[in-house]
């Protein structure tokens, strides 16, 4: 048996109400939409308990709304098994949502209000560190102010501890303050938006790649969708190639990803089977509609890793 990692994450969690339709509204028009889902979600929320399910002890630093959401977002890490004594409501706020359209196919298009989630701070990492040293990763994403990202990566450095940071949704950011780094993992439109260079092909993905780790993080994964992941070092490059699967809604793919690679490289496999696994992982919650219900337990992905692994 793997040892058991503790994944901490400091980060967002929000409540998606997705509908599934074919077409969509012009400006002033009303038209019925086919199905909707209600769920716990945000990328942070979404990233831990990918971490639970794969068999990590997990720990939520977070903020949530004075609103119906926040105490049923509390509730639910709780009985999955995830800390969330750091999370903390924030009175007079809403929780962070997020309305979520997905295609036929499986696309997505999400607008996030971020409410509580932007009102995580520095201070509030600080209040965690006694919980936060006890980590062996922690993970963090871009839902929260930039700040509270940036202190957390010095703190995680401080102590040797592994960071992860997942720059979405992308925005401007301040090279200086990533660098402590060690995995940086944008997907292909973070990264343009991040540095500029369009990503369109794998020779772009590897430009970008490059331009990141000039910038001092000491890994990139820039995930490609249903080409792969691409990671990116100082001593190689390398295609870690997805797994096809039909896909039903992509929402959460990414977050998928994260908790699950986390996991895995706290469990000490070498980095690509790590990444192999995680775009096992992703590629399976594309098949079930919904965010974090669309993601397996450990039991269950291991069945597939059995099945898939043997095609590689
Ligand atoms: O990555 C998917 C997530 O993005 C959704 O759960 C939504 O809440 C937004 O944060």
């Amino acid at each position: 048996m793997p040892e058991q990692s503790f994944i901490a994450v400091v980060g967002s969690a929000n409540v998606d109400l997705t509908t599934f339709n074919d077409v969509f509204p012009r400006p002033g028009e009303t038209i019925f939409g086919q199905k909707f889902d209600l769920g716990f979600g945000g990328k942070g929320a979404n990233q831990a308990v990918a971490s639970r399910l794969c068999g990590a002890s997990v720990a939520m630093i977070a903020k949530v709304g004075s609103d119906l959401f926040g105490p049923a977002t509390i509730k639910n890490f709780q009985s999955q098994g995830i800390d969330a004594s750091h999370v903390r409501i924030a009175e007079g706020v809403s929780s962070g949502v997020a309305p979520i359209f997905v295609e036929p196919g499986g696309q997505n298009r999400i607008i996030v209000v971020k409410g509580a989630n932007d009102t995580l701070s520095p201070e509030d990492v600080d209040a965690a560190a006694p919980l936060l040293q006890k980590a062996d990763t922690i993970v963090m994403q871009f839902e929260i102010p930039l700040r509270t990202v940036y202190h957390t990566i010095r703190f995680a450095e401080a102590r040797g501890i592994r960071s992860i940071v997942n720059p979405a949704p992308a925005q401007a950011v301040d090279f200086k303050q990533l660098s402590g780094a060690d995995y940086f993992i944008p997907n292909e439109t973070e990264a343009e938006l991040i540095t500029g260079i369009p990503v369109h092909s794998l020779e772009d993905a590897t430009k970008c790649a490059n331009f990141l780790l000039r910038q001092g993080m000491k890994r990139i994964v820039l995930t490609l969708g249903e080409r792969g992941a691409l990671l990116a070092g100082p001593e190689r490059t390398e295609l870690i190639p997805a797994f096809k699967v039909n896909a039903v809604d992509t929402t959460g793919a990414g977050d998928a990803f994260i908790g699950s690679f986390a996991v895995f490289l706290g469990e000490g496999m070498q980095e690509k089977e790590a990444l192999t696994r995680a775009n096992l992982y992703a590629a399976l919650s594309t098949t079930k509609i919904g965010t974090q219900k669309s993601f397996c337990n450990r039991a269950d992905f291991e069945r597939e890793w059995q099945v898939h692994s043997t095609r590689l």
